[in-house]
């Protein structure tokens, strides 16, 4: 197996160090645009490879494609993260130019490849990788709804007392500040609604917390964050490459499914072998599925602005 990275900065690096940490290929390729950067964190991560005890091979390439050739899975983070007081979708001038040339660099080399999109605003560039690269839809993956449904279960996990592992919590639409839906309703401790353990007023405030969560990091840190964004890439990247049937949120790529075609939106995916395998209907109520409306005309909104640009 062999999977690439691109983008070495702290999403990627993080994203890198969890895929050969958990040891799920035997060739790690990371690439990144500026001079000389993703072979020192190729071989900064392969000095760890005897205190951490893998066999993964990891190496870097500045903007050398064909390093990459026979990836399976290629994780895309590339682009500008934004700063404090920026939204994602504020990215968009500069990432997509970006998250296109790459798309098409590593479908030259790897035509089978399944892609993960991280890059923001991620449900506009995933799809912008989708229309660029053409391949199936099940093989372009955005990665904010596992972010977001992680980011979920803490808040959640800090209000209810309890360990985030013992918490299902999904959230769907947009990875945006205002277009996430954390479906609530259909939150369960250990299979108990979670409305059984806090009021109304503390779970709109997980919910509110959660859909602010990477903006409220991006003011702590200064820059956007990397530690959970780039272990999700690796948990997506895990479960092609170990066949899991994992249930996650995932952006992709809607056709009739929740009443949206033609935009690529996180909704609940089974994720395996293939990419992404099968939509999950979850059954939404009537201000769920209004609220997920919205969400797409503000996505779809956004991805018309790619036709402003000159890609
Ligand atoms: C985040 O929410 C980077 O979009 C990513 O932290």
């Amino acid at each position: 197996m062999k999977v690439t990275v691109v983008g070495a900065g702290a999403v990627g690096a993080t994203c890198a160090d969890n895929i050969a940490r958990k040891q799920l290929c035997d060739e790690l390729v990371i690439v990144d645009i500026k001079e000389g950067f993703a072979e020192g964190k190729a071989m900064d991560l392969m000095q760890t490879a005897q205190i951490e005890g893998f066999d993964t091979k990891i190496t870097g390439s500045t903007n050398d494609y064909s390093k990459t050739a026979g990836s399976h899975i290629a994780v895309i983070t590339s682009g500008i993260p934004r700063k404090p007081g920026m939204t994602r979708e504020e990215l968009i001038g500069i990432n997509a130019g970006i998250v296109k040339t790459v798309s098409e660099n590593l479908l030259k080399y790897s035509p089978e490849i399944i892609i993960i999109v991280i890059s923001n605003p991620m449900d506009t560039m995933t799809y912008l990788a989708l229309k660029a690269t053409g391949l199936p839809k099940h093989r372009i993956i955005g990665m904010g709804g596992m972010l977001d449904s992680a980011r979920f279960r803490y808040f959640m996990s800090q209000a209810l007392q309890c360990s985030p592992n013992d918490l299902q919590a999904n959230v769907i639409g947009g990875h945006g500040d205002t277009t996430m839906i954390p479906l609530t309703r259909l939150a369960t401790y250990m299979g108990n609604p979670v409305a059984e353990f806090a009021d109304a007023d503390t779970l709109a405030k997980v919910a509110a917390d959660t859909m602010v969560g990477g903006a409220t990091l991006t003011g702590l840190l200064g820059t956007s964050a990397w530690y959970a964004p780039g272990a999700a890439g690796a948990f997506l990247v895990e479960s092609i490459i170990r066949d899991e049937k994992r249930m996650i949120p995932c952006c992709v790529a809607l056709d009739g499914e929740y009443g949206q075609k033609d935009i690529c939106l996180g909704v609940p995916v089974i994720i395996g072998r293939n990419g992404w395998e099968k939509i999950v209907d979850f059954k939404l109520n009537e201000a769920e599925q209004a609220a997920f409306n919205k969400s797409a005309d503000a996505v779809r909104n956004m991805n018309e602005v790619l036709s402003t640009l000159s890609l």
